[in-house]
Parts: structure tokens; C-alpha cells; sequence
């Protein structure tokens, strides 16, 4: 998969980019590649910014910048780009991010990432370049960086060779294997300490038992959440 970010910001990922999983998804083939609009913008001194029209606070990224940017990266009018592979837009009143998108988004060959700054973007540079807007929740950061870094996570795990154990990407929170539930209870050695054991089940050796156990509490941790969202 190639994943493109364009940031103002591209030093924020040089952390991101060395974490195991994400280095691991990079050498079996994938790649992440770091782009400053600010490298693009036809204004000068730097510009990517404008007060709105209309009058508000703060300032809005330009459609300008953004079109010379993907212009400039991708060869190709980006209102065209679209139409070819996803352009996603991470802004907090998106789509929401959730284990289901993830496996959307994984199984794409390219994914483009545009981070907003400031008060976000103007918005013909959501109707005419992206395909999506997502969200990583309900509430406010201060760009789209941070964003940018759970998709890419949350997406580059899914791939094959990301984790050491394929099984672990499969059964997991919110998984199809689990039925959208959260995952069931874990318990590691010593199996007693300060005489918190551990349930005898996990150590009784019957896998068919141990199975359903974990399916059974993984049900039961969904209904629990569920009746928490509700309250
Ligand atoms: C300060 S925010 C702008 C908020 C915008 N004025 C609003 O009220 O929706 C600046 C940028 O951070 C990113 N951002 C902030 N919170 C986010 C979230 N929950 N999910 C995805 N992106 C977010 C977006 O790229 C956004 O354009």
C-alpha cells in the first residue's frame, strides 16, 4: 500500500515512521511518504492561509495550496486524483474512524492523507479533491497530524508482515471474528497472585471450552458497552 500524507508538519512522523509494526509494513512493501503543501504554495512567503469569507476566527487552509501541492505530487489535476484512489480529509466531524473502515481502508492500494491546521480547510478543497472525511473522534486537536498517525496505524497493522502474529490483527476488538465485540479477557503467569487467580478454564487445557468462554465474555463485554453508550 502507498500512503501519501500532506502536512505541514512532516517532522511530527519521523517517530511514527520508526515504530515497529509501521517499519515492518514499510520493508514488505508499503510506503509512507511525507509531503509539506507549504513546499507547494504558489503564494509567497509561505502562504497556505486565509481568513474566511464571511468573517470568524482563524484561518482556513486554501484550495490553491492544496491543488498546487497535489498537482505537484501526483502529476495529475486532483479533482481528476479522486477519481482514482481514495483522498482522505481528516477533519473531527468526518466519518468515524472504526475497526470496519480500518479493513476498508487496508485493502486499497493507495490511501492520500491531508492534515488541516488552524480552523480546517476550505471547503472546496473537501468537495472537489477527497473522497472521504474522517474522524477519529468527537472532539478537537489542534491538526490533523495526530489523525493521520491512528488511520495509518490502525490501517498499516492490518497489513500482511506488520505484526509478528498474523493471528493477533484477525481476533481482535471490534474484529468480524468477534462480531464487532470487544475483545475477551486476557491473563498472562503467574496464574496466582495475591490470590487473584486466573479463571480455571484458561488452564484446563480444553480448547473447545476455553473458545467458548472467550466468545461468551467477548459478548458480554459488548452488551456491557453498549449499555454504557446508552446511559
Ligand atoms: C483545530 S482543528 C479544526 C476544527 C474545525 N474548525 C471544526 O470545528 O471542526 C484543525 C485540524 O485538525 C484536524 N482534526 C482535529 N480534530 C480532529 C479529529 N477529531 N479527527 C480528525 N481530524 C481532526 C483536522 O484536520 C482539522 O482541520
Amino acid at each position: 500500500m502507498r500512503i501519501d500524507v500532506f502536512t505541514l508538519f512532516p517532522e511530527w512522523f519521523d517517530w511514527f515512521g520508526s515504530q515497529r509494526h509501521v517499519s515492518n509494513a514499510l520493508a514488505a512493501g508499503s510506503s509512507l511518504e511525507l509531503v509539506n503543501f507549504r513546499d507547494h504554495t504558489p503564494l509567497s512567503g509561505g502562504q497556505v492561509d486565509d481568513t474566511p469569507f464571511g468573517g470568524g476566527a482563524g484561518m482556513l487552509l486554501r484550495v490553491d495550496v492544496l491543488d498546487s501541492a497535489l498537482r505537484a505530487h501526483y502529476n495529475v489535476d486532483p479533482a481528476e486524483l479522486r477519481t482514482r484512489q481514495r483522498v482522505i480529509a481528516l477533519t473531527p466531524g468526518g466519518r468515524m474512524l472504526d475497526d470496519g473502515l480500518a479493513d476498508e481502508l487496508a485493502a486499497e492500494p493507495a490511501l492520500t492523507l491531508l492534515c488541516g491546521r488552524y480552523e480546517g480547510f476550505d471547503e472546496r478543497i473537501i468537495e472537489h479533491f477527497t473522497t472521504d472525511v474522517i474522524s477519529i473522534g468527537r472532539y478537537i486537536l489542534a491538526g490533523g497530524e495526530l489523525a493521520a498517525m491512528v488511520l495509518c496505524d490502525a490501517v498499516l497493522r492490518k497489513l500482511p508482515g506488520a505484526l509478528g502474529h498474523e493471528r493477533s490483527a484477525v481476533e481482535e476488538s471490534f474484529s468480524v471474528a468477534l462480531g464487532g465485540a470487544p475483545e475477551y479477557p486476557h491473563y498472562t503467569r503467574p496464574a496466582d497472585y495475591r490470590g487473584w487467580r486466573v479463571p480455571e478454564i484458561l488452564l484446563s487445557g480444553n480448547h473447545q471450552a476455553i473458545e467458548d468462554w472467550r466468545r461468551e465474555r467477548s459478548r458480554e463485554r459488548g452488551d456491557e458497552s453498549q449499555t454504557a453508550g446508552e446511559s
